[in-house]
Formats: structure tokens, C-alpha cells, sequence
């Protein structure tokens, strides 16, 4: 099978890894890949958001497969595209990956359906939406939206702060169109999950459960951005629970989404807070989770690409994938000064030290070889990810590994998976 991942990042160095493992693959491509994809991949200088090219260049190469990775091309519809010219492609049909190109969509799919989620309102019009927010007091969430690179969410301690949020989408329009409506919703409080599962039209196949970091410093401080660091499995996902969120969540996506005509094949991400009265569904996401697919490639035993195939297919009822018991985790190294501004072309050191270490893979997420050295060429810019035992296992293999590097203009966590390590302490 000749396959081509579109993207560039951690996830999509991560789903290359995978993939080319795979006694399936023949030849892999990657649009446009970064440096370290290109030890898997052949990289291919295309933009994943250029679907005129990426479609041209999958006819003239015969591909037969397409994983795509980022929501921009799935939300702009490449996958209708390349079924338009007769070549499979792994992700949600643009109507399908509405639930995570609009949440104002989203929310009144997840009311239609059901779905425990955060009460909300949602808004074009400012004053209307300062209204809504005066009647019910802080906290209070406010999103623009559409898609905004992660950032369109602010989590408002004050009623004065919601009304600034409104102003900054809706009339300075600091996200574009993606703030020309915004939905504000009630805070909930509780400890966040990722949830994956593989969806082929009418059937999920639950992975297994991450969680991630999405705040810049240690102790979940400071803003947001899209992920410093994940580890899996999530110990507060147990069988139960796991089984819960399948039936509450995830399943009635996937027939709602059948029975209303937009049926829903690719991944499912759901953004869950695990709230004292249960899961409650934060966001949908239609690809897979970056730092978080890098844990799961981590620990995943089976083929991905069969699996991958049987969600286009629609024969996802009769596969099962094998994890290791092991848990994984992944820090993410970033260049000084994200997620606001930050510098590019600053050289990195010590991969290869770095990725010599026991139990230890470094997945490139903004790197470019330059004169024969990696430079750095994006805010994420590395996944030190490692397994182990237990979470604290992993810890301190991933730390060791991230040690190695060489690389003074960028930083890190010191504390990817304190939840689960804190669990353990007091479990032994
Ligand atoms: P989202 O992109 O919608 O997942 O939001 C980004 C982050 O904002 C989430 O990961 C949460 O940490 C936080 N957040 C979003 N919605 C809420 C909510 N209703 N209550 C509390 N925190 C929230
Ligand atoms: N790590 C969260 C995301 O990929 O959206």
C-alpha cells in the first residue's frame, strides 16, 4: 500500500513511525513532514492546508491511502475531495468534522442528542451575549466558535474578564471569523481526560485513554496551549467509567451523526471533564490529539494501518487493537517564549544521546534540517517520549532523555503526569 500522512507535527511524526512499521506499507509520504519525519517518510514540500496540491499529488503518485492529521484540511473537506477522485482517505467528511469546526454546531448536536455537556449559550451579537453573561455570573467560559489554533477558549474567574473575551473575539476580531459567534458556557470543575475511539460510520473502537497538559507551566499554570506534554494510560479512566463515557458520549455521536446524515469515520477525540456528577464532554476534536497520539503510537502493539483502513472500510466491528501495559509519556519541548512570540532557527544538540537512552523515541514536531544541523522551526518543536512500568517509570526515562538534549533557546515541563505519579505514591 502506498500511503501519504498529511501534516507536520509530533502526531504526524508519530503516525509515520507507526505506519512505516507496518508490513502493509510500501511507500510512505509525508505533506510536508519535518525533519525527523523524514528518517520514515519521504517528505513532500506541500502544505497540508493546500488540498488543490495534495490531491494532485496523490493521483500523479498512485497513493492508494491518506491519514490526514491536522482538523484545518479535514474541517475544508480533503476527504471528500480524494473520495471524489477514487482514493481512500482516513479521517471525518467535512459535514462530519463540523463537530469540531464549529462549536456552536457542536453544542446544539450534543443538545439534540443528549449528551452530557456544559450548559451554554451561543451568540452573534455582543451586547446579547454580555447579557447572558451578567445573568449568570462568574466563572464562566467564553469560545469563539470556530477554529482557533487551540487558543479561542478563555476560562473567565470574573464577570468583567467574559466581557473582555467577548470584545476581543467579537469586535476586534482577534480570531478572525472563528469569533463571529461565540457560545459562553458554564465552568466545570473536575479532572480532565482525553478519550479516543475509532469510528467507521456506525461502529466505535474505544484506544486507550491519555491526558494532557494543556497549560504552559509547572503546576498548570499560566496560558494555554495546544499540549506541553500527555502520558497513558489515564488511571481516573477506569472499566466503569471507560464504559460510561462509550455509552453516554461517544456512541450516541455516532448514531447521531448517522441519523442525521453526516456519518462520522476517522477518530473521535472527546475533551472530558470528569466531573462529581460524572463525564462531561468539553469538545470534540475529529483527528487525533497532539501530544496525545504520540503516547498511544507509543503503546500501541497492533498495526495501526489495518486499523486505520477499517475505519474508511467500515469494518471496525471486527477488529480489536493490543496495547502494552506499559504506561508512555511524552514532554514536549518548546522554543522560549510560547505560545506567545518566540524565535525560530536556533540549533538543537543531542538528539541522537537523547533517543540512545533506554526506552526512549524523540518525535520531531517543529525541526527543519539546515547545513546538515536540526533547527528548530516552530513553537513545539520536540516529543521526548518514553514507556515504563508504571507512569513514574516512564517519567523519569523521558526526563533523562530530555536531558540530553542540547538546545538553550528551548524549555519544558519538569512535570508531565504529576497526577498519575502523585496516584502511584500514594498507591505504593
Ligand atoms: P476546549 O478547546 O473547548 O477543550 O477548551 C480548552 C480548555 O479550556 C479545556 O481543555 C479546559 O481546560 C478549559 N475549558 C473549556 N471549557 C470549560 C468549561 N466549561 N469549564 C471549565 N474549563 C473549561
Ligand atoms: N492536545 C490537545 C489537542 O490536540 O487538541
Amino acid at each position: 500500500m502506498r500511503v501519504l500522512v498529511i501534516g507536520g507535527g509530533g502526531r504526524e511524526h508519530a503516525l509515520c513511525w507507526a505506519i512505516a512499521a507496518s508490513p502493509l506499507c510500501d511507500a510512505l509520504y509525508c505533506a510536508p513532514g519535518n525533519a525527523g519525519i523524514a528518517a520514515e517518510a519521504t517528505c513532500v514540500p506541500i502544505a497540508a492546508d493546500d488540498i488543490d496540491s495534495l490531491v494532485a499529488f496523490a493521483k500523479e503518485q498512485a497513493i492508494d491511502f491518506v491519514v490526514v492529521g491536522p482538523e484545518g484540511p479535514l474541517v475544508a473537506g480533503v476527504v471528500d475531495r480524494l473520495k471524489a477522485v477514487g482514493i481512500k482517505a482516513f479521517g471525518p467528511t467535512a459535514a462530519a468534522a463540523r463537530l469540531e469546526g464549529s462549536k456552536a454546531f457542536m453544542k446544539d448536536f450534543f443538545a439534540r442528542h443528549n449528551i452530557p455537556t456544559a450548559a451554554y449559550g451561543r451568540f452573534t451579537d455582543a451586547a446579547a451575549a454580555k447579557a447572558f453573561i451578567k445573568a449568570k455570573g462568574a466563572p464562566i467560559v467564553v469560545k469563539a466558535s470556530g477554529l482557533a489554533a487551540g487558543k479561542g477558549v478563555s476560562v473567565c474567574t470574573t464577570v468583567a474578564e467574559a466581557e473582555t473575551a467577548v470584545d476581543e473575539m467579537m469586535t476586534a476580531r482577534v480570531f478572525g471569523d472563528a469569533g463571529d459567534e461565540v457560545v459562553i458556557e458554564e465552568f466545570l470543575a473536575g479532572e480532565e481526560v482525553s478519550f479516543f475511539a475509532l469510528v467507521d460510520g456506525t461502529h466505535a473502537l474505544p484506544l486507550a485513554t491519555a491526558q494532557d497538559h494543556k497549560a504552559v507551566g509547572d503546576g498548570d499554570t499560566g496560558p494555554n496551549t495546544g499540549g506541553m506534554g500527555a502520558y497513558s494510560p489515564a488511571p481516573i479512566v477506569d472499566a466503569a467509567l471507560g464504559a460510561r463515557i462509550m455509552d453516554e458520549i461517544i456512541r450516541p455521536t455516532v448514531r447521531g451523526m448517522a441519523e442525521e446524515g453526516s456519518p462520522f469515520t476517522g477518530v473521535l477525540f472527546a475533551g472530558l471533564m470528569i466531573t462529581a456528577n460524572g463525564p462531561k464532554t468539553l469538545e470534540f476534536n475529529v483527528r487525533f490529539g497532539d501530544p496525545e497520539c504520540q503516547v498511544l503510537m507509543a503503546r500501541l502493539k497492533s498495526d495501526i494501518l489495518p486499523a486505520l483502513v477499517a475505519s474508511v472500510d467500515g469494518q471496525l466491528a471486527q477488529f480489536d487493537l493490543r496495547w502494552m501495559d506499559d504506561a508512555a509519556i511524552v514532554v514536549v519541548m518548546a522554543a522560549k517564549g510560547y505560545p506567545g512570540a518566540y524565535q525560530k532557527g536556533t540549533v538543537i544538540d543531542g538528539l541522537d544521546e537523547a533517543a540512545d537512552s533506554d526506552g526512549v523515541s524523540v518525535f520531531h514536531a517543529g525541526t527543519a534540517s539546515k547545513d546538515g544541523q536540526i533547527i528548530a522551526a516552530g513553537g513545539r518543536v520536540l516529543g521526548i517520549a518514553a514507556t515504563g512500568k508504571t507512569v513514574t517509570a516512564a517519567q523519569k526515562r523521558a526526563y533523562r532523555g530530555v536531558d540530553a538534549i542540547v538546545w538553550p533557546e528551548g524549555f519544558c515541563r519538569r512535570d508531565i503526569g504529576w497526577r498519575a505519579v502523585a496516584r502511584e505514591k500514594a498507591g505504593s
